[in-house]
């Protein structure tokens, strides 16, 4: 539990988290990347209201984020989601803005004009209607999307894959949470969104790539696992390798081909994916066995992905409870961000938190 005073007004404190002794309805808002999202979570676990706009269509165009266009785009959706939250909100479960407990916006990692677009709606809503306001990290916030729906409590061993992060996590408590490893060079995200655009597949590469290589043959080509110690990890040199192999079977093709044959994409596709995901499971194994955890989470985007699920699930057989979010809570969305809010400690409860760019 927390107590927050609240932003401007009346400054009178108000609890928040658990053993607070009443409910609470925080709504939260993300727009870290190219999502813009609003929810309100009943005591960091029920999903009252949830509203995601994905901004998919206007970067297919670009094939990646351009962060100008999807700040702007932000601030186009911003108003819509957050009213269409409300609405949900109040029909779902008679839940007024009275009646939110908290606003929580996500401060950051993110794209600094998307994370500005966000927070200060936030805040301002915190300010209209005299809460608290709480800043929450977006890292932090996928792990929390685990709470959703769910009665998982720490201590468990996490493994957070995004777009821009790689890191096995020990969460010993609410508050306390280590990072034993992380990547040395690409996030997983990163590595499948690169090689999904070598081998010519559009925006967003990472859940097109997983599908194609469900239909190829994993073992098809043998590629190389990052060697770096511990808990850390590296994926330049699988990707580089990915590179390698695909300008040499473009070298094969008959002449005046230049597309490689589907059923070859899809075997790289496979093969890819089995590194990875066997790579990921090796270290997160290793790391829920030093500390003799039983439960593990996975959080992120690439949390989404089938073969990484597929692998850490097979813990289950071994006794271990697995978790991980359902699709719609691993990739970016704001009731992680409201579960945040309630049952992380580690957030930034001042309204005058500025937005970052990188973990600090
Ligand atoms: O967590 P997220 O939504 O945004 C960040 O905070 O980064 O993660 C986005 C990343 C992208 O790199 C996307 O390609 C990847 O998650 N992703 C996937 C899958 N679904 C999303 N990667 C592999 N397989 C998937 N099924
Ligand atoms: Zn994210």
């Amino acid at each position: 539990m927390k107590n927050i005073k609240n932003t401007l007004f009346s400054h009178k404190t108000v609890e928040i988290g658990l053993e607070c002794g009443y409910d609470n309805y925080i709504m939260a808002i993300e727009s870290s990347c190219d999502e813009t999202a609003c929810a309100v979570v009943k005591n960091g676990r029920e999903v009252i209201a949830n509203v995601v706009a994905s901004q998919i269509k206007t970067h297919e165009k670009f094939g990646g984020v351009i962060p100008e266009i999807a700040a702007r785009e932000h601030l186009e959706s911003i108003n819509v989601v957050i009213e269409e939250t409300f609405r949900q909100a109040k029909e779902n479960a008679n839940i007024k803005p009275d009646d939110i407990t908290a606003f929580a916006g996500t401060a950051g990692p993110g794209l600094v004009g998307c994370l500005l677009v966000g927070l200060n709606a936030a805040k301002t809503l915190a300010l209209v209607y005299d809460k608290p306001f709480i800043g929450v990290n977006h890292l932090n916030a996928h792990l929390c999307a685990n709470y959703i729906d769910t009665d998982l409590k720490p201590p468990f061993m996490a493994l957070l894959v995004s777009g821009g992060h790689t890191q096995i996590i020990d969460v010993k408590s609410y508050a306390e949470q280590y990072i034993l490893g992380e990547t040395i060079d690409d996030a997983v995200g990163e590595a499948y969104d690169k090689v999904a655009r070598l081998i010519g597949l559009s925006y967003p590469g990472g859940p097109r790539l997983d599908k194609l290589a469900q239909e190829g043959n994993p073992k098809a080509y043998k590629l190389p696992e990052g060697k770096v110690d511990g808990y850390n990890f590296s994926f330049s040199g699988l990707k580089t390798a990915v590179l390698r192999l695909v300008k040499q079977l473009k070298a094969e093709l008959p002449a005046g081909e230049t597309e490689l044959p589907e059923n070859i994409v899809k075997d790289i596709c496979a093969s890819f994916q089995e590194t990875v995901s066997k790579t990921l499971a090796k270290k997160l194994r290793a790391a829920l066995e030093e500390k003799g955890y039983q439960q593990v989470v996975i959080a992120g985007g690439v949390a989404a992905n089938s073969e990484i699920r597929r692998k850490i699930f097979d813990f289950g057989n071994d006794g271990y409870k697995v978790f991980a979010p359902p699709m719609k809570y691993c990739t970016d969305n704001a009731a992680m961000v409201a579960s945040c809010a309630y049952f992380n400690t580690d957030t930034f409860d001042d309204v005058d938190v500025e937005v970052f760019s990188r973990v600090k």
